[in-house]
């Protein structure tokens, strides 16, 4: 017969275990307790190193017609169905370009990474297809790519943007930590209707603001602004704003 032996060292370890095994409560603020402990050693620290986000060029907050464009691709839920966020990764990489950096959404708020793929990744569609691509992609995907399961958005292009309150929706991102100026927000009305108004004499001013910033009409009727002029140069801006010409990191490809 073989009996199992505890010595003393080991039952008082066991004895003091049991209080946690016995009580589910006490247990629960045992696990609570561990967890954030490692949550905070985890996490504490990207708060305050700097390499977290790393500097790139380029980067620069969205103009206001492009954050009216932002506004509606989250209201239409177009996140449901694509990301913005390439990963290291070889083949994606190879679909959609370099993969995103920290730095690309840091004057997204909320961030648009998504967690669905059931269309492309977006991050890097700015310039990829025409204005007038998009007009008809967003009217009705299947005119262009006759097996898309994307809904069209016809309403777009139809519905005049309401962009009275443009200037409040810059503050509210500069309270969330997007660096724009007085100034930027004294102009927003104007900024946004000089980028989608062709040969508007603002452009110059809203380029200084906005380095790269495209102005044109984006909707095809250069008479009204509508929400598909802010759309689609919100989908033009994604991914054009860092060169990566200037980055060498394909080490970091997996
Ligand atoms: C039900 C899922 C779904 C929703 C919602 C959806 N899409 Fe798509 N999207 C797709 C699919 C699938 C494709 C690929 C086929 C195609 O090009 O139509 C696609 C393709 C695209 C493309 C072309 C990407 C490329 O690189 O070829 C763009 C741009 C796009 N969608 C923008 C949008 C926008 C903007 C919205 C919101 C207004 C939206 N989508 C909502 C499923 C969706």
């Amino acid at each position: 017969m073989t009996s199992i032996e505890h010595k003393p060292a080991r039952r008082s370890l066991w004895a003091k275990h049991k209080i946690f095994e016995t009580n589910s409560i006490i247990l629960l603020i045992g696990v609570l307790l561990v967890i954030s402990i490692g949550g905070l050693v985890e996490i504490a620290p990207l708060f305050y190193l700097k390499n977290t986000i790393e500097t790139v060029q380029g980067m620069r907050p969205y103009t206001p017609l492009e954050i009216a464009g932002r506004a509606i691709y989250v209201r239409e839920g177009c996140y449901l169905c694509h990301s913005q966020m390439i990963r290291p990764l070889r083949d994606e990489v190879e679909r959609y370009g370099h993969y995103s950096l920290a730095a690309e959404s840091m004057y997204d708020k909320p961030f648009q990474w998504g967690s669905k793929r059931i269309g492309p990744d977006l991050a890097r569609v700015g310039g990829k297809y025409s204005d007038e691509w998009h007009r008809l992609h967003l009217m009705d995907p299947r005119l262009i790519v006759p097996q898309s399961i994307m809904p069209g958005y016809p309403f777009l292009g139809k519905t005049e943007l309401n962009y009275s309150d443009i200037a409040d929706d810059l503050r509210a991102n500069r309270a969330g930590g997007v660096p724009y100026t007085d100034e930027m927000i004294a102009q927003a009305q104007s900024d946004l209707k000089a980028q989608a108004t062709p040969d508007h004499p603002g452009q110059a001013a809203l380029e200084k603001r906005y380095p790269k910033a495209q102005s044109r009409d984006f909707d095809g009727d250069p008479q009204r602004i509508t929400e598909a002029d802010a759309l689609i140069a919100y989908l033009q801006a994604l991914g054009t704003m860092v060169d990566f010409k200037l980055y060498d990191d394909k080490a970091n490809i997996r």
